[in-house]
C-alpha cells in the first residue's frame, strides 16, 4: 500500500515538474512538496487551433501566451454569470448571444440594469486582433471592455462581487489556477479572465473560409461568385472599409462615416460617435467598420439597430445613401458612384446578398467550448 501511494505521488511531481518546464513566463514556479502547488493552469496555445487560421494576421496581441485554460473556463463562467450584475439578471451573455455570434439578435438596444442601452450590442469575434473596441473605439483591451460593461450595463458592485465569487469552490479554484499564488480574487482578475475567454472566440470557419481554401466540395454559387465580384470591386465598394485585402478579418478597423444621416453640419449627428471620444468635431458621426463576418445573424444592422435586414443594408448602399454628409468617407463616393449610390440591379442585390450569406460560420455558434456552463 505505502509503495503504490509512493508511486502516485511520485508520478504527480513530475506531472507538475514537467508542466513547470513549460516556457510559461507568466506562471508562478511550482514547489512539488508545496501544498500549494496546484496553483498552476494548463497554458493554451492558438496554434492548436484546428483548422489552422487562414489569411489571418498573425497573433501580436501581448497577452498571447498567457492564456491558460483555466483562466479561459473562468471567463466563460464570468461572462455567463448573471449574478454579476445590480439586478442578479444580467449577465454578458444577456446581450451578447452565442446563436447570434455573440450580438443581440432582433434588438436594436439591450436591456441593461439601467433601461435600453445607446447603441446597438456587436458581435464578439476576432477581437484579438482589434485594439479599437466598440462602436466609437473608446477602449483598446478587452479587459477594459469588461469593465466598461460591467460599471456600465450590469452597475457591478465590486465588493460584493467579489464576496459571491469568493463563497463559491469552482470561481476560487479557477482564480487560483488562472492566476497563481496567492490566489485572492481582484477587480482587475475579473477583467483579465474575460479577456482571455473573449480572445478565444475566433471565428474562422465559414463556408466562405473553407472556399477560399480550397477545402474539397466547396465553392461559391454562380450568384455567389457574382456577389464576390460585386464586393471586391468598385461595383460594390465594400472590400474598402469590410476589408478583405491580405486578411479575412473583413474590417480595417477604421472610423467612418458611409453616408447613413442626411446631417448638413457634424454638429447634428444625434450620435457624435468617434468624434466624442476624441474631441475632433469633424470625426462627429464616425463609427468603426463593422466586421462583416456572421453578419447574417446579427440583425438589425449599424450603430443604432435601423436596419432590420440586409436586404435593408444593401438598398441603403445602393439607392439611399445621403451623399451630402459633409464628412462623408471619400470611397463613399468614388467614381464611378460619385453621387454615393452604386444604382445595383435586383440581381446584383441578390448576388451581394448571398455572399453575405457565405460568411456564417455555424462552427463558431455551435462551439460548445463558447456556450452556457450553467
Ligand atoms: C445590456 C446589454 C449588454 C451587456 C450586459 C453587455 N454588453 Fe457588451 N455591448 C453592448 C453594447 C450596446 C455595446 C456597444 C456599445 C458601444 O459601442 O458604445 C457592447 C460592446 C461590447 C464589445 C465591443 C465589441 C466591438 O466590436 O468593439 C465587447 C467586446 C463587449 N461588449 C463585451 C461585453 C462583456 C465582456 C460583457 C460582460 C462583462 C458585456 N459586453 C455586457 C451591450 C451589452
Ligand atoms: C467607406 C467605408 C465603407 C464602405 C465602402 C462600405 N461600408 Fe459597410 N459600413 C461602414 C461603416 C462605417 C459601418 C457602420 C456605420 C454605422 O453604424 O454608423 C458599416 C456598416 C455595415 C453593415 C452593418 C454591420 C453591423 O454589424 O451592423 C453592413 C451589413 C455593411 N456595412 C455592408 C456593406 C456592404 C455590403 C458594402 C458594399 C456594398 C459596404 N458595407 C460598404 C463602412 C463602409
Amino acid at each position: 500500500m505505502k509503495k503504490i501511494v509512493l508511486a502516485i505521488s511520485f508520478c504527480l511531481a513530475v506531472v507538475v515538474s514537467l508542466q513547470n518546464c513549460t516556457p510559461e513566463k507568466t506562471l508562478p514556479p511550482v514547489d512539488p512538496n508545496d501544498p500549494d502547488s496546484s496553483y498552476i493552469g494548463t497554458p493554451y496555445s492558438f496554434s492548436t487551433l484546428n483548422p489552422p487560421l487562414f489569411r489571418f494576421p498573425t497573433i501580436s496581441d501581448p497577452y498571447k501566451d498567457s492564456l491558460t485554460l483555466e483562466g479561459i473556463e473562468l471567463g466563460r463562467r464570468l461572462f455567463y454569470d448573471k449574478r454579476l450584475s445590480s439586478t442578479n439578471l444580467l449577465s454578458c451573455a444577456s446581450c451578447h448571444k452565442q446563436e447570434f455570434a455573440f450580438a443581440d439578435g432582433g434588438n436594436s438596444k439591450s436591456n441593461s440594469v439601467f433601461g435600453p442601452t445607446k447603441r446597438n450590442a456587436p458581435s464578439i469575434e476576432n477581437l484579438l486582433w482589434s485594439n479599437k473596441l466598440f462602436w466609437d473605439g473608446r477602449s483598446s483591451t478587452l479587459a477594459g471592455v469588461a469593465k466598461d460593461a460591467f460599471h456600465g450595463e450590469q452597475n457591478l458592485d465590486v465588493p460584493n462581487a467579489i464576496g459571491y465569487l469568493q463563497s463559491d469552490s469552482n470561481y476560487t479554484r479557477l482564480f487560483r489556477k488562472a492566476f497563481g499564488k496567492p490566489g485572492e480574487i481582484t477587480e482587475p482578475k475579473i477583467y483579465l479572465a474575460l479577456q482571455q475567454f473573449m480572445m478565444t472566440l475566433i471565428s474562422s470557419n465559414s463556408r466562405f473560409d473553407k472556399i477560399q481554401r480550397n477545402e474539397a466540395g466547396f465553392q461559391f454559387t454562380e450568384s455567389e461568385a457574382r456577389g464576390f465580384v460585386i464586393f471586391q470591386t468598385e461595383a460594390g465598394e465594400c472590400f474598402h472599409c469590410h476589408t478583405f485585402g491580405n486578411t479575412f478579418l473583413m474590417t480595417d478597423n477604421i472610423f467612418r462615416n458611409n453616408g447613413l444621416d442626411p446631417v448638413t453640419s457634424t454638429n447634428d449627428f444625434t450620435d457624435k460617435g468617434r468624434g466624442l471620444i476624441t474631441g475632433n468635431s469633424n470625426e462627429y458621426g464616425m463609427f468603426k467598420d463593422p466586421s462583416l463576418r456572421n453578419i447574417a445573424l446579427t440583425a438589425p444592422y449599424m450603430h443604432d439597430g435601423r436596419f432590420q435586414t440586409l436586404e435593408e443594408v444593401i438598398g441603403f448602399y445602393s439607392d439611399t445613401i445621403k451623399p451630402l454628409s459633409p464628412n462623408i468617407d471619400p470611397l463613399m463616393k468614388k467614381v464611378p458612384h460619385t453621387d454615393g449610390r452604386l444604382n445595383l440591379t435586383d440581381e446584383q442585390k441578390q448576388d451581394l446578398l448571398n455572399l453575405l450569406h457565405t460568411f456564417t460560420d455555424t462552427t463558431f455558434i455551435y462551439n460548445p467550448a463558447f456556450s452556457n456552463p450553467f
